[in-house]
């Protein structure tokens, strides 16, 4: 589809977007060189196109695995855990994790999953996320690594879906209704 069909307003341009990957694989880089142990925890499934860019940047020697984790919604927030639909297939125990994310929005899901990599033995945890929407955070937590931050808008593209689709786009933007109303209707 046309990505004028898709995108009411382009936020980040693929552009702009590499100039992150860039910046933050030198950011990582630089404060994991001297580290053993390190690995990458992508959230699936928005992870995969920043995943994919971010390694492809970085010369560290470090693994890489996956976790596919949902909130469960309802109850208090503070009742509200995390469903792991895929679990990692490797030990976090005296790992150095850097978990990446397309965006962290309230922060829940991902405050979770790094109370539990804790407490399944990792020595640290930091998260870099593409986008930012800190003025939606609802619990404690400052990513380290920000490509870039943004207003608490519904965004799409790169990743980042609606209704499962649009993931597969190279820019960051708001969906036009148009796009919203057909997908509304698959
Ligand atoms: P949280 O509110 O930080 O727990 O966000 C949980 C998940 O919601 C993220 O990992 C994304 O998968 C999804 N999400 C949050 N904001 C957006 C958005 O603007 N577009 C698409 N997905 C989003
Ligand atoms: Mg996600």
């Amino acid at each position: 589809m046309n990505e004028n069909e898709i995108f009411k307003e382009v936020l980040l341009t693929s552009g702009e977007i590499d100039l992150h990957c860039d910046r933050l694989a030198r950011e990582i880089e630089r404060d994991y060189v001297d580290e053993d142990n390190v690995i990458f925890i992508g959230l699936l499934k928005g992870c995969h196109p920043f995943m994919s860019d971010l390694l492809s940047r970085t010369t560290l020697l470090a693994e890489v695995d996956y976790m596919d984790v949902s909130s469960y919604l309802g109850g208090t927030e503070a009742q509200q855990e995390v469903q792991i639909i895929k679990d990692l297939s490797t030990s976090v125990k005296n790992r150095k994790v850097i978990l990446v994310e397309d965006v962290v929005d309230s922060g829940r899901t991902i405050k979770k999953v790094i109370d539990l990599l804790k407490f399944r033995g990792a020595t640290s945890v930091e998260v870099v996320a593409m986008i930012d929407k800190p003025t939606n955070r609802t619990v404690d937590l400052y990513p380290k690594y920000i490509g870039k931050e943004l207003a608490g808008e519904f965004i799409v593209g790169y990743g980042l879906d609606y209704k499962e689709y649009l993931r597969n786009f190279r820019q960051i933007g708001i969906p036009t209704e148009e796009i919203l109303e057909e997908l509304n209707e698959k």
